[in-house]
């Protein structure tokens, strides 16, 4: 059997990884700027995260949901302090599809809407109404256009009041800040004006922070720049380091009713010690405060450069745009300079780090990206 060919492959095989560097098959190290999708957090084979999986594993892997998992329970306690969401429940899922799927389930249920709002870019996953709320046709099968979403324009307070005004909206649904379309913040008045609308009109207001959660903008959650508190929050990717996990914090509106979600894998006893270990290495290694020092120094460097035509992001999710389409600047830094590096479209380099990532390693990544655009003109 052969491989589905969805993915277009760099053809570079990674066989090994230590804090903010991979290694590929010949021994060729390079500087990951890209944490694989934003996942790794807090750096790859981080030692206490090796230590806690494996004697988990040699413990117990697995047991099924009908049992009290008592990892899971530490996890609920340990998250809701660290993230400043206490009195919020969590449900356990296994990715971030999975994480906004639920969480708009749930929201249909606590107000019996169908219709949902989401913006211009937006990318929440590729389950069915996780795609559905996902502004990409390319990506949503006609099984999964079900007619239930409408698009706004991101940061139009104006066309948002207008759907919500009608009263029939069942959940506005927003990334705290887009990733896969290029780095875009929703801004402080129109978060409000999205609480503030989803409350007078009972609409659940669901904060997608798969990718910008979890300290990557420097707080906790992006949303927290916003002073504002979601009803529901998703997250995912960093939450276990590449361990899959999603999960759902849930506010203490929502009454939970047995059988109403479940999983079989999501929450298990390996992917709790993954994420036990994570939040461990997040606050003994400061690891949010370095994403907000570090992603600071790094996007006021990146501002000096010429050639760029904007750099936008908090923390280490930072977009670069570039007047010209940036796939052969990836490609250079790649192959080159050995530097992982994601895009968000065609013009955006996208940053996601891991969040141990220092100010040398931003430093050294600064030289290879100067490099590039020195030796280049036009198309890099
Ligand atoms: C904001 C956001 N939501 C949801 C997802 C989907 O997560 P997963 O691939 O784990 O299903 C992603 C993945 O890139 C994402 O960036």
């Amino acid at each position: 059997m052969k491989l589905f060919d969805v993915y277009p492959l760099f053809d570079i095989n990674i066989v090994k990884g230590k804090g903010c560097h991979v290694w590929d098959s010949k021994g060729t190290e390079y500087l990951d700027l890209y944490g694989g999708h934003a996942v790794i957090s807090i750096g790859h084979a981080h030692p206490h995260y090796a230590e806690m999986i494996s004697r988990q594993v040699a413990t117990l892997g697995f047991y099924s949901n009908s049992v009290v998992n008592t990892l899971q329970r530490q996890l609920a306690e340990r998250l809701g302090k660290a993230c400043g969401y206490d009195d919020y429940a969590l449900f356990l899922i296994n990715s971030g599809a999975e994480a906004n799927e639920n969480a708009l389930k749930l929201a249909s249920f606590y107000n019996g809407r169908t219709r949902i709002v989401s913006f211009a870019k937006a990318f929440h996953g590729r389950t069915s109404l996780a795609v559905e709320v996902t502004d990409n046709p390319k990506i949503i099968a006609p099984v999964n256009a079900g007619g239930h979403v409408t698009y706004l324009p991101l940061n139009d307070i104006e066309a948002m009041r207008h759907e919500l005004a009608k009263g029939d909206v069942c959940a506005v649904i927003i990334e705290g800040i887009q990733g896969v379309g290029g780095i875009h913040l929703p801004t402080t008045p129109f978060l409000q004006a999205i609480r503030k609308a989803c409350t007078e009109q009972n609409t659940v207001l669901v904060l997608d922070e798969i990718q910008s959660g979890y300290g990557r903008s420097g707080k906790f959650f992006a949303h927290q720049y916003s002073d504002i508190r979601p009803d529901l929050i998703t997250v995912a990717k960093g939450i276990a380091n590449g361990f899959p996990m999603g999960g759902v914090l849930i506010s203490p509106m929502f009454t939970p009713v047995y059988g109403q979600l479940g999983t079989t894998f999501g929450g298990n006893h390996l992917a709790c010690a993954a994420a036990l270990a994570v939040l461990d290495v997040i606050e003994q290694e400061s690891l949010i405060e370095n994403a907000a020092d570090v992603g600071s120094y790094l996007m006021a460097e990146l501002n000096q450069l010429s050639r760029i035509k904007e750099v936008r992001g908090r923390g280490l999710m930072i977009g670069v745009e570039f007047e010209e389409p940036i796939g052969a600047l990836r490609n250079r830094l790649l192959y080159e300079q050995h530097v992982f590096t994601g895009a968000g479209g065609s013009h955006v380099l996208r940053l996601l780090p891991p969040l141990s990532l220092t100010r040398e390693e931003a430093d050294s990544f600064l030289e290879k990206l100067k490099s590039v655009l020195s030796s280049s003109r036009g198309s890099y």
